[in-house]
């Protein structure tokens, strides 16, 4: 594990910040997790135009300067030697003597950590995983990716002491995203998902699956359906940094579809390999 703790190589065991650092007091901070796949990022650039935008939104100065967290994870990833990886990113308004409002003089703490990616069990993808669901219990602004993940990990537990691999949120019976992950449908050979607005995050992966659609003439719409459309539904699978393209074949229970991966997930599934190739 490679740690780049405001730009200077740390060991993992001295990669320590503040008590005070906002990020741990208020969870006023943001992060993005970026794939490496054969020693390359997949879309480095849209994660941190994503955190840019993110910054903009709670009034954040990223300080450092992009151009420079680019270089390190670049330098990072290199320095590992890892061929698959995730590179986790954090960055928080840093440390000051604790009070809601932004302190004056505070520059941000910015973290890369570059982990050896083992992926999920490749039965996953090819069997499909279950899903719970569960109500949305996060504040109105989800297109931001924050630090601030603990009705994320909470709806996570829930899934995973119900042996499923992934919770679904839903918000007065709309089917929302997972709880790390975007959720997409098939119906009448259409894919379906959430619009990203507010109550999602717009995740990398979903872009990539609707350009994959856009270029091989599958049909799609964004749009809100309900949980008895996701129940309903021919397919469904979820998608995300590290979930990728995985087929969804139960839900509370209930069987999706044929209860296999359907047909259009796994023509997305192969598209997906030959992007990341
Ligand atoms: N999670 N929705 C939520 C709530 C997420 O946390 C994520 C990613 C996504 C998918 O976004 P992307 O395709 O850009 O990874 C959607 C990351 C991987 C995490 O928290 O570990």
């Amino acid at each position: 594990t490679v740690v780049y703790l405001n730009g200077q190589r740390v060991d993992y065991e001295n990669a320590k910040v503040s008590v005070e650092d906002r990020g741990f007091q208020f969870g006023d901070g943001l992060y993005e997790v970026v794939h490496i796949y054969n020693g390359r990022f997949f879309y480095l650039d849209r994660h941190l135009a994503r955190l840019q935008n993110g910054a903009k939104e709670i009034y954040m100065d990223l300080d450092f300067g992009l151009n420079n967290l680019e270089k390190v994870c670049r330098q990072a990833v290199k320095e590992s030697g890892f061929n698959d990886a995730s590179v986790y990113i954090q960055v928080t308004r840093g440390a000051a003597v604790r009070q809601h409002a932004f302190p004056k003089e505070s520059s941000c703490t910015w973290v890369v950590i570059v982990r050896e990616s083992k992926g999920n069990p490749q039965e996953f993808y090819e069997n499909g995983i279950t899903c719970i669901t569960v109500p949305d219990e996060r504040w109105s602004r989800c297109n931001i990716k924050t630090v601030q993940l603990l009705a994320n990990c909470i709806a996570k537990e829930k899934a995973k002491k119900a042996g499923s691999f992934e919770a679904i949120f839903h918000r007065g019976g709309s089917v929302i995203e997972g709880s790390s992950s975007n959720v997409f449908i098939v119906k009448d050979n259409k894919l379906i998902t959430h619009p990203a607005n507010n109550k999602i995050l717009n995740g990398i992966t979903r872009g990539v699956v609707l350009e994959i659609a856009d270029q091989n003439d599958i049909k799609y719409s964004e749009e809100v359906f309900c949980i008895d459309d996701l129940f309903d539904a021919d397919e469904v699978f979820l998608t995300g940094t590290t979930t990728e393209i995985m087929p969804v074949v139960k839900v509370d229970g209930k069987i999706i579809g044929d209860g296999i991966p359907g047909k259009l997930t796994k023509i997305i599934q192969k598209y997906y390999q030959e992007h990341i190739q």
